[in-house]
Order: structure tokens, then C-alpha cells, then sequence
């Protein structure tokens, strides 16, 4: 009988990327999947640590592991990423029943881990963050049949005052360019017709082979591999975001007509306590020439609320932000202290109820824009991409607009990973219902 493992991931695409490596390698190993946790030999829990509440679901889940997953006698349980590279050998301690600690620069590394578990060894750790086999081409369990990510970059040397990803990713490093247009050629030879560039900024992108001159010249390569009909890339930073970008966009139509770009908050004050290095002004000039674009680029934004000392002012220069640019989405989150980043130094200084509050003033806020936004499609034709059927079952499939739209329709599964002409019919405010045409 094959060993079975189950894998929950945690947190953003990048985690669920590198689950998918995860995945790939233990299958290559032997191992087989299952959803079932109680029957799994091998537990592993890919965690996220942005955020308090995160980090205390999975100790909640560990704490209450027989109960959460039922787990089978002997199975052994692991830890990666982020709060794995965090807390190291500490997780140790506070969860006993954790036998694999495994940072995300080491999964490389889960063969042997692995082995030496298998062996009996217990507490099994791989932390380190300096491994030249960060971007070595695994063996990967796709997720998606129609959707790739193919990793860039990783890392962050940005240091914003509010965040552990410099910490918990380690220092930039970008992977070579031959390297990913490599992935992206097998990725379409395997019939993937849509991929996603991941980092954690991944316009930050320098070919350190020197081969590619700059990012947007990357974008251009990926969209000329034969087979590839869409790209996409999360998260470009605001400083390193140039007009090349848009002017890609523009005379490349696979490169898909969509900017997720993090503001976190509309107050230049604010934006300097967080060091991010850029300020409204500066930010409101990139949203000018992405929106001058005759492309028609849909813009997203992740903003925090209740960062340490902001004022009820300087909360309402986010709210005008959001006014003035009219985002198609929005990512929103209350500030949360985390110890080892600067702005922990600062304090908690706003009262959780009044993060809160201003949270659910800003999504209200929004609210109100996305459905002016949507309601303004109504009657108008859309090239979607089907990716899935839709969460209501039954002959209902969903599919993407370039713009990143949700468009939910009625049609045969015949149609999925396929490109469909649809007319929308109603709108929501966070997805839109079409019909094909
Ligand atoms: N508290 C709240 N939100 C945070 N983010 C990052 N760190 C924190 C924190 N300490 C948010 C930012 C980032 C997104 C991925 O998570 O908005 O862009
Ligand atoms: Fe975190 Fe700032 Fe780096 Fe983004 S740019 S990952 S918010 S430190």
C-alpha cells in the first residue's frame, strides 16, 4: 500500500504554488494524495503568518489535531512555510505533536526530510534561506488543469514597516529568464493556455543571467511561447511599475488587461510610517497612466486599516483614494502587530473595535463603487476564459475576462478550458452572470 499524504494550504497563491511543488515531489516519491486527512500518513499544514489570525488558526488546528483531522495512529505531522521559516525550532515547544518543520526556501530539500522522518528521526527542521536550488524545476501537482504558476521571483528586500514577508520569504532573488520561459514552454506543450507570474513583487524582476532586459520584456517573451493565450502576474509594486508595462498590455493582447497594485492606504503620512516608498501622489500618477490606457486595464488594491497612529483623517484620504481611483476590487485588512517588523516597535495603537469599524466602512464604501462598476457592463459582449464550473453546480460554468471579471453562465462542460464569447446579462458586486453567445 502506497503512504498517503494530505496537504492544507494557508494563505496567498505563492503557498498554494508551492503546495503544488510539495505535492509533486512527494507523489514523485511515491506517495499518493488524498483529501481525507484520517487516512493520511503524512499531514502537512502549508502555513501563512501575515496576519495574527492566521498564525492562530493553525495553532488551533494543531492544538486540536486528532479532532480537526482525525488523524491515524503513527501519521506524522509537518509544518512549512511561512510560519514555519518564523518560528523555527519554537513551533517545537508550543505544538509537541509537529514531527517536520520546513521552511519555504527548502522545499527542495523534502526528499531527504522526508527520509530521515521515515527512519524514525523526530523533529525533523529545515529553516535555512540560503539554498541555490530555490528555483529548481520541480515536479508539480497542478491544482488547475488550465492555470499555471510559474514563480519569478522571490523574497522582498522592502522591508514596509507592517510586514514579515522579508522575513519569512527571505531576501529578493529573481530566477533566471531562460529558466521560467523553459516552465512556460512545457507548461504550453502541456496544454496550458493561461499562466500567472508569481512574487512578492514581481515586477522587481532583473534577469540575473542578464539575458532580458527588464519585466516587461519578459511579459512579451511569455505571451510569444506558442500555445500560451494569457498572462497574468501578481503582486507588481508601485515603485518599479513603469508605462513599458501598460505599453505591453496595450500591444500584446495575451498579456491579460489587469493591474493588482497595493496602495495599503491613501494618507502620504501614513505611507511613510510604513515605509513604503512611494506617496499618494506618486501612487495617484501610476493609477493616471494605467487608466489612460485606451486597453480599458481593471485595477485591484490591497489596503490596511488601523495602522499604528492613523487618524480618523487620515483613514478618510484612504476612502477619497478609493473614490478617485474606483477599483474594480479591493483586498482589505485591519492591521495586525507582528513581532520581529518595525511597526511592532509602534504600538497597537488603535482599538480593535475601531479597525473594525473603519474596515467596515471602507468595504461598504466600495461595495457601492464595485456595483456601479459592474452594472455598467450589463449589454456588453466579453471573450472569457471557461475555467471552471461555477459554485451553483449543475451547467453552470465560470469564466474570466481579461480583465479578471468573474462571469458565471449557463453552458456544457464541454466548454471548460476553452475560450467562450458570452453578453452579460446581470451584475453583482463581486461577479457578473452572461449568456453565450
Ligand atoms: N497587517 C495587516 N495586513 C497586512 N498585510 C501585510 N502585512 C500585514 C499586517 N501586518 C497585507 C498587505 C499586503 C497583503 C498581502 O497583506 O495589504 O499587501
Ligand atoms: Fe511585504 Fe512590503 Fe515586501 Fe510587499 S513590498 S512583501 S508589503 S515588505
Amino acid at each position: 500500500m502506497p503512504k498517503k499524504f494530505f496537504i492544507e494550504t494557508f494563505g496567498c497563491q505563492m503557498n498554494h504554488h508551492d503546495s503544488e511543488k510539495v505535492a509533486g515531489t512527494l507523489t514523485q516519491m511515491g506517495y499518493v494524495a488524498t483529501e481525507d486527512a484520517s487516512e493520511a500518513d503524512l499531514l502537512l499544514l502549508n502555513t501563512c503568518n501575515i496576519r495574527e489570525k492566521a498564525n492562530q488558526k493553525v495553532f488551533s488546528r494543531l492544538g486540536a489535531l486528532q479532532k480537526t483531522y482525525g488523524t491515524k495512529p503513527g501519521a506524522k505531522v509537518g509544518l512549512l512555510g511561512c510560519m514555519a521559516q518564523m518560528e523555527g525550532p519554537k513551533i517545537f515547544e508550543r505544538a509537541p505533536n509537529v514531527d517536520l518543520v520546513v521552511g519555504s526556501s527548502s522545499y527542495s530539500f523534502i526528499p531527504q526530510l522526508i527520509q530521515k522522518l521515515e527512519q524514525g528521526a523526530s523533529h525533523v527542521i529545515d529553516v535555512s534561506q540560503d539554498s541555490d536550488r530555490l528555483f529548481e524545476t520541480y515536479a508539480q501537482s497542478r491544482e488547475s488543469p488550465y492555470k499555471a504558476f510559474v514563480t519569478i521571483m522571490e523574497g522582498c528586500n522592502r522591508f514596509c514597516a507592517f510586514c514579515v514577508v522579508p522575513y519569512t520569504r527571505g531576501p529578493e532573488r529573481s530566477r533566471p529568464g531562460d529558466h521560467v520561459l523553459a516552465e512556460i514552454q512545457r507548461l504550453a506543450s502541456e496544454g496550458y493556455p493561461e499562466v500567472m507570474l508569481l512574487g512578492q513583487t514581481v515586477n522587481s524582476w532583473r534577469d540575473p543571467a542578464s539575458g532580458i532586459p527588464s519585466f516587461a520584456e519578459l511579459l512579451k517573451r511569455v505571451a510569444a511561447v506558442p500555445g500560451i493565450r494569457r498572462v497574468r502576474f501578481t503582486s507588481p509594486h508601485p515603485s518599479d511599475f513603469h508605462p513599458e508595462v501598460v505599453e505591453v498590455m496595450e500591444t500584446t493582447p495575451k498579456v491579460c488587461n489587469q493591474v493588482h497594485l497595493p496602495v495599503q492606504s491613501g494618507s502620504s503620512e501614513v505611507l511613510k510610517r510604513m515605509k513604503r516608498d512611494y506617496t499618494r501622489e506618486e501612487y495617484l500618477r501610476r493609477i493616471e497612466f494605467i487608466q489612460s490606457s485606451p486597453s480599458d486595464i481593471a485595477l485591484s488594491t490591497d489596503v490596511i486599516v488601523g495602522f499604528p497612529g492613523e487618524s480618523q483623517e487620515q483613514f478618510e484620504e484612504t476612502l477619497s483614494l478609493l473614490d478617485q481611483v474606483r477599483y474594480d476590487q479591493i483586498f482589505s485588512f485591519k492591521y495586525s502587530a507582528r513581532p520581529g517588523t518595525e511597526a511592532f516597535e509602534f504600538g497597537d495603537t488603535i482599538p480593535e473595535e475601531e479597525k473594525s469599524r473603519r474596515l467596515a466602512v471602507l468595504q461598504e464604501f466600495q461595495r457601492k463603487i464595485q456595483i456601479q462598476r459592474n452594472a455598467a457592463l450589463v449589454g456588453k459582449e466579453f471573450e472569457i476564459f471557461v475555467e471552471s464550473k461555477s459554485q451553483k453546480g449543475l451547467n453552470e460554468l465560470m469564466g474570466r475576462t481579461t480583465q479578471n471579471k468573474i462571469v458565471n453562465f449557463a453552458g456544457s462542460p464541454e466548454l471548460l478550458g476553452k475560450f467562450a464569447q458570452v453578453r452579460i446579462t446581470h451584475s453583482f458586486p463581486n461577479s457578473l452572470a452572461g449568456e453565450l453567445i
